[in-house]
């Protein structure tokens, strides 16, 4: 079980609900949205049963070594902004990532951050009424992955050789995410548009196929356009704005 008076003491701005067991977080925090809660609003639990990634996927949750929280925000934010609000969670984690445990990350867009290729954190981002329920998943301290997952996924533990703080990791993952979503609020979308474009090897000149369920795309990264979309320029020369899908390196 995590350590809750350290990390309340530290954020005490926040309120902080947290579970041993759960399903989804996600499932908790729409709950608590819909039912008015403040915004800052973390559900974390130690291990989900029902873990959710993007596109109905699971989230392997193994009790205890991961961080799995969810952040209720309300911001003023327009419903055209939520992809920017992707990216900049993604900053957001990866600023916490590099912070707490010291492990330099990539961001795959729209927001996977990856260590040496591997995922070691995943982002799911909600609405529920006008708040927006931004669903973190970081592997911390797991020492290795379920046979279908070891050749995509990896952990802040085996990229470092360190086992790490959960506590120390959620206490800058919250001041990230605040402090990202501040600045987004504050200087519009630019800011976040440039520093996604420079701390992402996905966002220029990368050589990807993008999954898109019934369609494969294929062709070089062109960088992001103003609502945070990623530019694919095709290999006929034609420019297409990717929405949504799984980008994957071609090599
Ligand atoms: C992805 O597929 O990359 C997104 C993964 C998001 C996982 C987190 S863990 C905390 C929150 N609760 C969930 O059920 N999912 C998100």
């Amino acid at each position: 079980m995590i350590d809750l008076d350290r990390v309340r003491s530290q954020l005490a701005d926040h309120k902080i609900y947290w579970h041993q067991t759960i399903g989804s977080t996600m499932t908790e925090a729409s709950r608590l949205a819909a039912a008015g809660c403040e915004s800052g609003t973390v559900v974390g639990a130690d291990e989900q049963t029902a873990g959710q990634g993007r596109y109905g996927r699971a989230w392997h949750s193994e009790p205890g070594a991961g961080l799995y929280v969810s952040i209720i925000l309300r911001y003023p934010f327009p419903p055209d902004a939520l992809p920017v609000v992707t990216l900049a969670l993604g900053l957001a984690t990866g600023e916490a990532i590099f912070k707490a445990c010291d492990v330099p990350s990539d961001l795959r867009w729209p927001n996977d951050v990856l260590f040496q290729s591997k995922k070691c954190a995943g982002i799911l981002t909600q609405l529920e009424g006008s708040a927006i329920i931004a669903g973190i998943g970081i592997n911390v301290n797991h020492a290795a992955f379920p046979e279908e997952l070891s050749a995509i996924a990896t952990s802040l533990r085996i990229a470092s050789g360190q086992v790490h703080s959960r506590e120390r990791l959620l206490v800058e993952l919250i001041s990230s995410v605040t402090s990202f979503c501040s600045l987004l609020e504050r200087e519009g979308r630019e800011p976040i548009l440039e520093m996604f474009s420079r701390a992402s090897s996905f966002v220029f000149g990368r050589r990807v196929y993008v999954d898109q369920g019934d369609t494969m795309l294929q062709g070089t990264t062109a960088g992001l356009n103003p609502s945070g979309f990623l530019m694919l320029r095709g290999d006929d020369g034609k420019q297409s704005v990717i929405i949504a899908g799984g980008v994957r390196p071609c090599s």
